[in-house]
């Protein structure tokens, strides 16, 4: 499969020849990756099955991990969705547009291919003016993953989206960095209690604000006895660089010894090691390959830095990468020790 690989250029708020010619390729059952606040996604019309199964096989992504289906309004959500609880409804009306996506059972319309064959739909409306206009001008809702190769981490420019997909894709819409980094927050809206599969910006506290008790149904290796997995794309590793990556958790002064120690332990010329890091501890250690994420007193800097920081490890061909895992894990922090834990090998309490 090789396509030539069209770049297009928009910003939020001058767009309208891009998305023209954008949305004339979704219509015709193509593949185009675009901007969202959140991570790039490589999109399709999510009601033609063989353009959403193309979405598969320029990913390399397993058949049975369904997709985000992306709207532009709520009321799009009715021909996707039905037995839409009430819940459902508050949630979107207090985060919509926005990182948050809702499981709902689906209608006949949706084919299999974009739900992996589940009876459930995943909805979300984004944050970003060039997705919103891309699939008003296509009128079509987009099914679409992060623009990733299955198993790298999710795009947050158009950059990382070319590395991965370029001559695999019709088009990318080159929209600038995303505001977020991390994926949308994934609620499962079918139980009686919902269940948050896959943590976010938006996180549990926002979301029981709103809609009460909900369960964590994501695994957290550190808490084995609280998971369930149930989100299909939870159980496969989602980043699996060639690098070992290792966690280091804990106290800020005790995380750094800790990197220290191991970097004075081994034998630096058989294991090339790189440094993910806070920018408190940043300032403490000196190493080749180091790289500050954002403070540690505000996750949301590493959130927006850890995937690149990741893909940045990866291009310096390092053996092994230390993650300073010293940031807070309030809010969106608590979103950011899950991706790091499920890239990481081992997992150091310190
Ligand atoms: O922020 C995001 O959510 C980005 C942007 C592009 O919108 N999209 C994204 O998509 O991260 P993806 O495919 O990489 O992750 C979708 C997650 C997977 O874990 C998948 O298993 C889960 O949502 N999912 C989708 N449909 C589901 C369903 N019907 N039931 C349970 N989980 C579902
Ligand atoms: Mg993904």
């Amino acid at each position: 499969m090789t396509t030539k690989t069209l770049i297009l250029h928009a910003t939020e708020n001058d767009h309208r020849t891009s998305l023209k010619e954008a949305a004339a390729i979704i219509r015709r059952g193509g593949l185009v990756a675009f901007p969202t606040e959140t991570v790039y996604g490589l999109g399709a019309d999510a009601l033609n099955a063989k353009a959403v199964q193309a979405i598969f096989e320029a990913k390399g992504r397993p058949a049975d991990n369904p997709l985000i289906v992306h709207v532009a309004s709520k009321q799009q959500c009715s021909e996707l969705a039905r037995n839409i609880p009430e819940k459902a409804f508050a949630l979107m009306d207090e985060f919509w547009s926005g990182p948050l996506t809702l499981i709902l059972d689906r209608t006949e319309i949706v084919p299999d291919v974009t739900t992996g064959g589940l009876d459930t739909v995943a909805l979300r409306m984004p944050d970003n003016e060039i997705a919103l206009g891309l699939i008003r001008a296509s009128g079509k809702p987009l099914a679409a993953p992060s623009a990733n190769l299955s198993g790298k981490p999710s795009p947050t420019n158009a950059r990382h989206v070319i590395e991965d997909l370029s001559g695999r894709i019709d088009a990318v819409i080159d929209g600038g960095s995303v505001k977020v980094g991390l994926e949308s927050t994934v609620v499962d809206m079918t139980p009686a209690v919902p269940a948050i599969l896959r943590p976010g910006e938006i996180s549990r506290e926002d979301i029981e604000k709103v809609i009460g008790a909900v369960i964590i149904g994501y695994e957290d290796k550190i808490h084995p006895e609280s998971t369930v997995v149930r989100s299909p794309g939870m159980k496969y590793t989602h980043y699996a660089p060639d690098a070992a990556v290792t966690l280091i958790e804990g106290e800020h002064e005790m995380v750094i010894s800790r990197i220290q120690e191991l970097l004075g332990n081994s034998p630096s010329r058989q294991v090339r090691i790189g440094l993910l890091l806070t920018d408190e501890s940043n300032k403490m250690i000196r190493h080749a390959d180091q790289l500050a994420l954002g403070s540690k007193d505000r996750p949301g800097e590493i959130a927006l830095n850890l995937f690149s920081g990741l893909r940045y490890m990866d291009s310096k061909g390092v053996d092994l990468i230390l993650v300073d895992g010293s940031f807070s894990h309030l809010g969106i922090g608590a979103a950011v020790s899950n991706r790091i834990r499920k890239a990481a090998g081992t997992i150091i309490k310190v």
